[in-house]
């Protein structure tokens, strides 16, 4: 089988390509992505020389871009699993116009060149964010209205009605998976974890938005790429699975139990001006995927934040080099100027 990961230098795209490389011996794997701030080129330096991995730079909006790589595959791609996309919500607010163009138009490249080719599965990676905000109670199943309150959400909810159209109008075989909050090595450090981590073990204030007391669903990444494995395997086409965590904690609680398991206190607690829209609670219920494809969270939130801490800790150098800016460098020595 021969994948087209797009946005496999991300976080959880490098995590996927690792785990399918070391897994699946029948895979062969191309990796497209146009190496944002947020693609690093380090997260996958173990598998450049794997003959079953190639590595392109592109862009997913570029539609002849994407139509040439398409068109030079032999064998043709069977499967192509769209992870690329921008993601860090407080960018989105600041400005949107980078989200709708990967976000929207990048993934209607993808499925119209898909469409092109006839391959013969699409599986658009998307986010619980989509389903926007919960009160107290209850949990998003994929029966929930569409409601995204960030221009970030809004894009993706943008590319899931896409995927649902052409799969009813074109009959392109895509399926869509929604995930709640993901946590694991290779990390960006803007996203919640892996900021306040690198920020604790630099001795650093972890900025705590509003009251603290916003919920979120963690997932180990681990976790969410067994589940697309098993979308990519087995999923219907046209259908949107839900994957979660299962594990619902309040941005305070998880500050305060990370300062504790680093062994710092909680002076260094700093809490700042909320996020314009911020959505109060997500929580999945992830029935369906555990029914109808037999996949079940298998790394308790325990181990895998340990896990988690453990690895920032010993790859220092791996998020020193992104906050200095150094990482860029990589595929300057690689690929020459980005
Ligand atoms: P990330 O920001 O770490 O990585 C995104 C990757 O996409 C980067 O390598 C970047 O270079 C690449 N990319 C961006 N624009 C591109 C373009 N136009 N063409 C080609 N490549 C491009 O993201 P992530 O956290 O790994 O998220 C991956 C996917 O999973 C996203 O679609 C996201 O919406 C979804 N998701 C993320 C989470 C989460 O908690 N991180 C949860 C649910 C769903
Ligand atoms: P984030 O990691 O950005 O993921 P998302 O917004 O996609 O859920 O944020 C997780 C939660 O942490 C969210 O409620 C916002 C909050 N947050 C902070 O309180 N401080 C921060 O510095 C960041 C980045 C997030």
């Amino acid at each position: 089988m021969k994948l087209l990961v797009t946005g496999g230098c991300g976080f959880i795209g490098s995590n996927f390509i690792h785990h399918i490389l070391e897994t699946r011996a029948d895979l062969q794997v191309v990796n497209l992505d146009s190496l944002t701030y947020a693609g690093n080129l380090e997260n996958l330096k173990e598998v450049e020389a794997d003959p079953r991995y190639e590595f392109v730079k592109g862009d997913i909006a570029g539609a002849d871009f994407v139509y040439a790589l398409f068109e030079r595959q032999s064998p043709p791609f069977d499967v192509v699993v769209n992870f690329a996309a921008e993601t860090h919500v407080d960018r989105s607010i600041h400005s949107a116009d980078e989200f709708i163009r990967t976000n929207v138009v990048g993934t209607n490249v993808l499925l119209k060149t898909a469409m092109s080719f006839e391959t013969q599965r699409f599986v658009q990676v998307s986010t619980d964010e989509v389903y926007g905000s919960l009160g107290s109670t209850g949990r998003f199943t994929e029966m929930t209205n569409l409601a995204p309150n960030s221009p970030y959400s809004a894009s993706k909810t943008a590319a899931d009605l896409l995927v649902r159209a052409y799969f009813k109008t074109h009959g392109l075989p895509g399926i869509i998976t929604r995930c709640s909050n993901n946590y694991g090595p290779y990390q960006f450090p803007e996203k919640l974890i892996p900021l306040f981590i690198s920020n604790i073990l630099e001795e650093k204030e972890v900025p705590v938005y509003g009251d603290g007391m916003q919920v979120r669903d963690w997932i180990y990444v681990g976790d969410h790429n067994r589940a697309v494995e098993a979308v990519i395997d087995k999923g219907v086409p046209g259908e949107v699975y839900n994957i979660g965590g299962e594990t619902e904690m309040t941005n305070i609680s998880l500050t305060r139990l990370l300062l504790e398991k680093l062994g710092k206190t909680k002076k260094l607690i700093k809490y700042v001006k909320d996020r314009p829209g911020h959505d109060r609670r997500y929580a999945i219920d992830c029935s369906k995927i555990r029914k109808e494809l037999g996949w079940e969270p298998a790394v308790s939130f325990e181990k895998g934040i340990q896990r988690t801490i453990n690895w920032y800790e010993s790859n220092r150098e791996w998020w020193s080099n992104i906050r200095s800016g150094q990482y860029l460098e990589y595929y300057k020595k690689q690929y020459g100027d980005r």
